[in-house]
């Protein structure tokens, strides 16, 4: 039989909001956790396909898959809030970057670059498969992207290979070319080191549609 398409997202800004739409018209049952379930009322009803929303808790619990859409510097508070155990053989998305904004643009990084947060997600949910994902480019292309160059891959990095080939396929079924695997969840260092890059290269081009790819 098989498997049923669901997934949960962790968040409730624009990456969950984007990704959720995303994934729901491809098909799958999506569920959004929150603080406030009731900001989200608008939205969901906006969405077209099979959508809800519930705690934190309830969202990691949904599905096989669950994708992280948190505040950096919140994300491993809300996934204590959501019980790490509810992460347990799954595979996690991981789309959070730690900005530290707090000395103006370009951001900072709270932690890097001896660690990053898809490490301390990993080291949080040890018993699941944590691929960064999502995490370098706007929330205005993570799904059904295009581009003026065509079919781009993303940037992902994780330690299991057969999370990080499923990853590819999901990525795929959301309209990507595929994904540039640049090796375990330590080169997620810098995978969210290339986001500062990416705001100053949005700046000085005047666009927030743009991804950094490598071109041979
Ligand atoms: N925006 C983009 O284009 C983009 C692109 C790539 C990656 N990212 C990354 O993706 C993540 C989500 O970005 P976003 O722009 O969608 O939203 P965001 O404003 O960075 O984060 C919103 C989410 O963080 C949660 N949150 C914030 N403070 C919290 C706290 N103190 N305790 C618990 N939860 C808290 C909110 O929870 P509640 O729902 O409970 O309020 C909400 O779900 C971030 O890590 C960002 O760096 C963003």
């Amino acid at each position: 039989m098989a498997e049923t398409k669901r997934i949960g997202i962790l968040g409730s800004g624009d990456v969950a909001k984007a990704l959720g739409k995303g994934f729901a018209a491809h098909g799958y049952e999506v569920r959004l956790g929150t603080r406030e379930p009731a900001k989200l009322e608008s939205w969901k009803n906006e969405v077209r396909g099979t959508v809800s929303v519930g705690s934190v808790a309830e969202a990691a619990a949904f599905g096989p898959i669950v994708v992280l859409a948190t505040h950096g510097a919140a994300t491993e508070a809300v996934l204590d809030q959501a019980g790490p155990r509810n992460f347990s053989g799954k595979l996690v998305l991981d789309a959070t970057n730690p900005l530290d904004f707090s000395h103006g643009m370009p951001p900072g990084l709270l932690f890097g670059l001896t660690d990053s947060l898809g490490e301390r997600v990993q080291r949080k949910l040890a018993d699941a498969s944590v691929v960064k994902c999502f995490n370098t480019v706007s929330s205005l292309k993570m799904a059904d992207p295009k581009f003026q160059a065509g079919p781009a891959r993303m940037w992902i990095c994780g330690n299991d290979p057969a999370a990080k080939r499923r990853t590819e396929a999901i990525l795929k079924e959301l309209g990507w070319g595929g994904a540039v695997d640049v090796g375990t969840i330590g080169a997620a260092r810098w995978l969210e080191a290339m986001v500062p890059l990416w705001l100053l290269a949005g700046q000085a081009l005047g666009t927030w549609e743009h991804i950094l790819q490598v071109v041979r």
